[in-house]
């Protein structure tokens, strides 16, 4: 995904992933949907992300006012804002943010439908992982991907698409999505000379 690439178009569904727990080599692991009371640890999570990541990952400014509007307006019917929580720290500090729209983008609408892969707002979602610097290639992203396949079919989900792709030189990431089952089906510029891959999963 490029960053700050961010329209979306919407659909409503049940709410999902309130509350879950994972294991995580041996220590159980909250992740669970942002709420009104962790503006201050997003906030928290969004600072503390190097360059580099953010040269990965830009679904939108990652400062503390972007922390309190998303957690006063989270709406888990339209967008599952996914937040690890490890607890064993002396405060509460955010781990990783996966982002599940319960839908799918406009721009990303346009590419598919150019691939012949028509996208469908009712039954797609669209994935946007991170995962804190620290915490990067220890396996929290996957433990975390397999619990948010679950509940993306558990509500009802048919396939997974990524927002805005990820781009081609992200090894880690295009080497992580095939793991968990991705399919690449298209490659796209963005910004121009750069290149992106758009990859889907079925559920
Ligand atoms: C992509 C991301 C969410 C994955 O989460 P993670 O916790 O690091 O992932 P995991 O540790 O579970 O898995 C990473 C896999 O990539 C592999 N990997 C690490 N560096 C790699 C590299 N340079 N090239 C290829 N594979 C690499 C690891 O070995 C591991 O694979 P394995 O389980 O088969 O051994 C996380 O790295 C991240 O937030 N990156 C920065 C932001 C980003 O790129 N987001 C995605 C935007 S599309």
């Amino acid at each position: 995904m490029n960053p700050q690439n961010t329209e979306t178009e919407k659909t409503s569904d049940h709410n999902a992933g309130n509350r879950t727990v994972v294991d995580f080599h041996g220590q159980p692991l909250e992740f669970r949907i942002v709420g009104p009371d962790d503006a201050t640890i997003l906030g928290d999570y969004f600072v503390s992300l190097s360059t580099e990541t953010r040269r990965r990952y830009g679904p939108h400014a990652f400062d503390r006012e972007t922390a309190e509007q998303l957690c006063a307006t989270t709406d888990p019917g339209e967008t599952l804002r996914m937040i690890a929580v490890d607890r064993t720290a002396a405060t509460p500090r955010i781990i990783a943010y996966f982002i599940l729209i319960l839908g799918v983008r406009d721009d990303d609408v346009v590419r598919y439908q150019i691939l012949g892969i028509p996208l469908n707002a009712a039954q797609d979602c669209t994935l946007a992982p991170s995962v804190a610097d620290d915490y990067q290639s220890k396996g929290l992203g996957s433990v975390l991907m397999r619990r948010l396949v679950e509940i993306a079919r558990e509500i009802g989900r048919t396939r997974m698409v990524l927002w805005g792709g990820t781009q081609a030189t992200n090894d880690r990431a295009v080497h992580f999505y095939h793991k968990h089952g991705f399919t690449t089906v298209g490659e796209f510029q963005e910004p121009p000379g750069f290149n992106n891959y758009d990859m889907i999963l079925d559920l």
